[in-house]
């Protein structure tokens, strides 16, 4: 088979292609995907669809010399989100395309604020909770900077006893969730803040899933720890907008407690023949449609906008949480505060009720430890709920009794 043909072919024949090459893909829509996509319904996602398009060409890497409207976006995205989470006058930040990319930069700038303070030979280690992204390996690994798992306490929940022992006099960066990935619970992040300030460590909030809607969760009455920088200790947060923030992926926010602080991120080489390159990001060109589209979400949607989704989302969350607790045996992972869940029961393989709901065609989420299912739900997954719960209730009657010859399939996130 030749991939790169002589002629090309009709626009008619490649867009049909591709739209139907995405026949055998999972229906995201029908609510049968338990990650990757976040919906705040179709009117949203079609406005951000149309932001994007109209700086679909645009580059946000020349904002500052050619694009003052995308530096004007970008500004004001990243002035919403430092109100959003309480940063003193003179907070900074900037938009990432993603939370790996906004998470690698905090480290960077974590080690390289460190090293200004402790001498450049000044190692840097991570401490964080066994729960944390992966994506803080991804940053020590690129920067060979030594890490440290802490075990979770009760609850699934980051412990500040053992993140304290953990620190050493190498340690520059401990780590709390807003929420974790796999439980959904806001870590304590109140008590890593004290630790924080108290050992002259930086504390880095992951809120690459609750940052956009958990001040909206808890808007709406909900229980939702603090875990921005009202806390002295909070030097960074990361947070995503396309997750629940329902802007065009690939975009994301990462803030500073002070422009002293993010100054320590910036990368600037000058000698070579075209001058001065200096960027915030990790990348380099980046899409102006995913800054316009944030901004346009965010402005179309407002607070009020975010509280009238968050208690959608809320409302999806609890009728699969209701629906789970009915199963007999099935125990929820923690106390999940937004959105994402992880539940299973004790007495099983749930890695034989994984199996038989791929069999059912939905893509069932993953826990490793303790052997649980896992669900991230936003709007598309509401009508989906009751055949999901039918066909969870009957994967674990049929794992529980033996009636069937599934394997155990592995927890994969990616
Ligand atoms: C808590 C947390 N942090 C970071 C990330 C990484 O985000 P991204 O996939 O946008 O790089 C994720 C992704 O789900 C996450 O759940």
């Amino acid at each position: 088979m030749t991939y790169f043909e002589e002629a090309g072919r009709s626009r008619e024949e490649v867009m049909g292609e591709l739209v139907h090459m995405r026949d055998n893909d999972i229906d995201w829509r029908g609510g049968r995907t338990s990650a990757y996509v976040f919906s705040a319904g179709e009117e949203i996602r079609n406005f951000g669809k149309e932001a994007y398009n109209e700086y679909f060409t645009e580059n946000a890497l020349g904002a500052r010399r050619a694009f003052p409207s995308v530096q004007r976006m970008e500004r004001e995205v990243v002035g919403m989100g430092l109100e959003l989470f309480h940063a003193p006058e003179g907070g900074a930040g900037n938009m990432t395309t993603g939370g790996t990319e906004s998470i690698i930069m905090a480290v960077k700038t974590c080690r390289d604020w460190t090293r200004r303070r402790k001498g450049a030979d000044f190692r840097g280690a991570i401490v964080l909770p066994d729960s944390a992204h992966p994506a803080f390996e991804k940053a020590a690994a690129l920067m060979d900077l030594p890490i440290r798992r802490v075990p979770l306490a009760e609850g699934f929940l980051a412990d500040p006893v053992a993140t304290a022992e953990a620190i050493d006099d190498d340690t520059m960066l401990i780590v709390g969730s807003a929420p974790c990935f796999p439980f959904g619970v806001i870590d304590p992040i109140a008590r890593l803040s004290d630790i924080a300030v108290k050992r002259g460590v930086w504390l880095h909030v992951d809120a690459c899933v609750g940052g956009w809607i958990a001040p909206f969760v808890a808007d709406i009455g909900r229980p939702v720890p603090r875990f921005d920088f009202a806390l002295e200790g909070v030097k960074s947060i990361s947070a995503d907008l396309h997750k629940f923030g329902f802007c065009p992926k690939p975009a994301s926010t990462v803030f500073y407690r002070s422009g002293e602080l993010q100054a320590s991120q910036e990368f600037v080489f000058d000698a070579w023949p075209s001058g001065r390159f200096a960027t915030q990001t990790l990348v380099g060109t980046r899409p102006a449609g995913a800054v316009a589209a944030a901004w346009a979400v965010l402005r179309h949607l407002g607070r009020d906008g975010y509280r009238k989704i968050a208690t959608q989302v809320m409302g999806v969350r609890d009728a699969y949480l209701e629906g789970l607790r009915a199963i007999p045996g099935m125990q929820i992972r923690g106390e999940p505060t937004l959105a994402n869940i992880a539940f299973g029961c004790d007495d099983i393989d749930m890695g034989k009720v994984a199996t038989l709901m791929s069999e059912r065609g939905w893509l069932p989420g993953q826990l490793k430890a303790p052997r649980s299912l896992h669900l991230m739900l936003s709007l598309h997954h509401g009508p989906a709920c009751e055949a999901y719960l039918r066909d969870v209730a009957e994967c674990v009657a049929l794992v529980r009794n033996g009636q069937t010859k599934a394997k155990a399939s592995g927890a994969n996130y990616s």
